[in-house]
């Protein structure tokens, strides 16, 4: 049986940390490390992480300001209070929620972001300092993701790496960072032919497609670290991962629940992301 990483208890000490940094950075410069969040549109499930980082930002000394914009909102509406945020000296974090609405072009949105204040690290300059050596500000599900691993005390030079999902928020930069501890890495995605073929020698598998158990213990190797990165409403309303939890913790060494996995420190890194923004903007 699988020893499980307690993401919320990891998160919660990591908090305790950043805390005590952003009050010293408060001391020293008088104001609280800020973050500005953005939020175009109702979705559902956004207006509920959006709320949920402006509760984390005030229990970790951060002053959280969001936006909320209507669903037509126009991209140069957008576009205009992104660079007005840019050039705000409180403001040392910019993120905008995603998805946006249709009519506006994601890419555009977040190329306009200062790198600098990028906290989200999707600007394409922080994504290829990533692909390069490292950037300042690197995404924080990914970051998160290595964090808990990391917690395990298990080696990772030289493991074998599978990551599920290719997306640009996750997939793709947890791959680069993975490669980055030494692993070798396997990024399989929709078009994989034979999944079970490269789990068979996976010592981690991290999943992040979006879709409720898409993967059992069947496919896993004993004794490997399964990270579950997926957050899937079912229609009970309850919450679950992309992992079949029960099965695969039977194979499992280490595996990450869901809720209370990756989801508390994705939000961790995204403080941790806005304190290293404020102390490089005041250096
Ligand atoms: N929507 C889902 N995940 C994320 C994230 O990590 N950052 C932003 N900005 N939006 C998201």
């Amino acid at each position: 049986m699988a020893t499980i990483i307690d993401g919320k208890a990891i998160a919660a000490e990591v908090r305790g940390r950043l805390k005590e940094r952003a009050e010293q950075f408060a001391q020293k410069h008088s104001h609280k490390p800020g973050l500005a969040v953005i939020l175009v549109g109702d979705d559902p499930a956004s207006k509920i992480y959006v709320r949920n980082k402006e509760k984390a930002c005030e229990k970790s000394g951060i002053a959280a300001s969001t936006y909320r914009l209507s669903a037509d909102t126009a991209q140069s509406e957008l576009i205009a209070l992104i660079e007005k945020l840019n050039s705000s000296a409180d403001v040392h974090g910019i993120l905008v929620q995603l998805p946006l609405p249709a009519q506006i072009e994601t890419q555009r949105v977040l190329e306009a972001i200062s790198p600098l204040k990028d906290v989200d690290g999707f600007h394409p300059y922080n994504a290829g300092k990533l692909l390069q050596s490292s950037a300042l500000l690197e995404p924080c599900t990914p970051k998160g993701c290595i964090r808990l691993i990391k917690t395990t005390g298990i080696e990772l030079s030289g493991k074998n790496a599978v990551v599920i999902g290719r997306s640009n928020l996750v997939g793709k930069p947890l791959a680069v960072m993975l490669e980055r501890e030494n692993c070798t890495v396997t990024l399989c995605h929709s078009k994989t032919k034979d999944l079970e073929y490269h789990l068979k020698n996976a010592d981690i598998v991290v999943c992040a497609v979006g879709k409720a158990r898409i993967l059992d213990g069947s496919f896993l190797k004993p004794g490997c670290t399964v990270i579950d990165v997926g957050i899937n409403r079912l229609s009970d309303g309850t919450v679950c991962g992309d992992v079949d939890f029960d099965s695969a913790a039977e194979k499992a060494a280490f595996i990450t629940p869901v809720p209370g996995g990756v989801g508390p420190m994705t939000i961790a890194m995204l403080l941790e992301n806005t304190i290293i923004a404020a102390e490089a903007f005041n250096a």
